[in-house]
């Protein structure tokens, strides 16, 4: 493709002939427009007047930062996932190319965890975490739409309730099956806490659409729909097991290890913000959330969590 002002002249023509566009109104324009910078194209003004503290302790911005900067790697994952999800027919070099981003991504996020527990008094987040609660890491809707997107509902379900489900589980039953509901869900009663009810009158909605849309997209799904030879690609067997180790170990670890740093005292254990059994609830070993069981060995998936990739 040539660059000539001719050629390129011809090209906008075609392209704004076909929306009924007039070349050189649009020309004109061009004249008036204002050079980009870096911080109008960036949004670096409306980006860095987001972080309002509750409280008067420093360190409290760090947790602020801290938490919207997992929350842009959030976005970014999801946006890897999705070329992958919504591709017409990916191949296994594409699959595991796309993959690897999003595992890089939560790479960084697992080994920058110590910004959290070494970067911040724990004094000062004893004090500023009260001013949080109900809140909780635990309503990131982000961290959601990554499971919902990675795998089939049943492998994110409660244990107790995993054998009863296959894909014909209706949406909102499957739903309310999800590990984290069911954990903030009171079983004999029904009663939700308010972590819950209120991550829920926000995002219910949106989350039955994202089970329904992902149902045959998600990662797992996709891998499955892939010829077998590319099954079998150990390159995309590669990929596929370090992302699920990542999001569902590593990652799961390294935020342990930052909750046991502040809320550990001696044998006692405080509550988490969210308020649940945060030692049984945060471990791989109990949680035993797997995204793609079918590329695990038994005894690995027997020893979930207790095992270095
Ligand atoms: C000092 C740092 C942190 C502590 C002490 C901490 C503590 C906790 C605790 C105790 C829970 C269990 C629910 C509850 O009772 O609140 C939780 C859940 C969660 N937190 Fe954090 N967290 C920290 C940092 C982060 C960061 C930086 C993120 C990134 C967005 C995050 C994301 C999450 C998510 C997604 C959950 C739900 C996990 C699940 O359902 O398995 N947390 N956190």
């Amino acid at each position: 493709m040539s660059n000539t002002r001719e050629e390129i002249l011809g090209r906008l023509d075609e392209k704004l002939k076909a929306i009924d566009q007039d070349t050189n109104v649009h020309l004109e324009g061009l004249v008036w427009s204002k050079p980009i910078t870096y911080w109008d194209y960036i949004q670096t003004d409306a980006l860095l007047n987001l972080q309002i503290q509750r409280t008067t302790l420093p360190d409290e911005m760090v947790f602020i930062m801290y938490h919207q900067v997992n929350e842009l790697l959030f976005k970014m994952i999801l946006w890897e996932i999705d070329q992958v999800a919504h591709a017409a027919a990916p191949d296994a070099v594409q699959f595991a190319e796309k993959l690897n981003r999003a595992s890089r991504y939560f790479d960084a996020l697992s080994s920058s965890f110590t910004i959290m527990s070494e970067g911040m008094e724990r004094e000062q987040y004893l004090k500023f975490r009260n001013t949080l609660t109900p809140a909780s890491g635990f309503q990131s809707a982000q961290y959601r739409f990554i499971e919902f997107a990675s795998t089939d509902i049943e492998n994110i379900a409660d244990a107790r309730y995993k054998h009863t489900m296959n894909s014909d589980t209706p949406v909102e039953e499957a739903y309310n099956n999800l590990y984290w509901h069911a954990a903030g869900t009171d079983r004999t009663t029904g009663k939700k806490t308010t972590l819950l009810r209120l991550f829920e009158e926000k995002y219910k909605a949106e989350f039955l659409r994202k089970i329904q849309a992902y149902k045959n997209i998600n990662l797992w799904a996709t891998f499955k729909n892939l010829p077998i030879a590319d099954q079998q690609q150990p390159d995309l067997i590669k990929a596929m097991r370090h992302y699920d180790y990542t999001v569902n170990i590593t990652w799961v670890m390294a935020h342990y290890h930052a909750a046991e740093h502040y809320l550990s005292n001696g044998d006692k254990a405080a509550e988490g913000t969210g308020g649940s059994n945060w030692k049984k609830y945060m471990h791989p070993r109990y949680q035993r959330r797997i995204f793609f069981p079918g590329l695990w060995s038994e005894d690995e998936l027997k020893n979930w969590g207790d095992f270095p990739l």
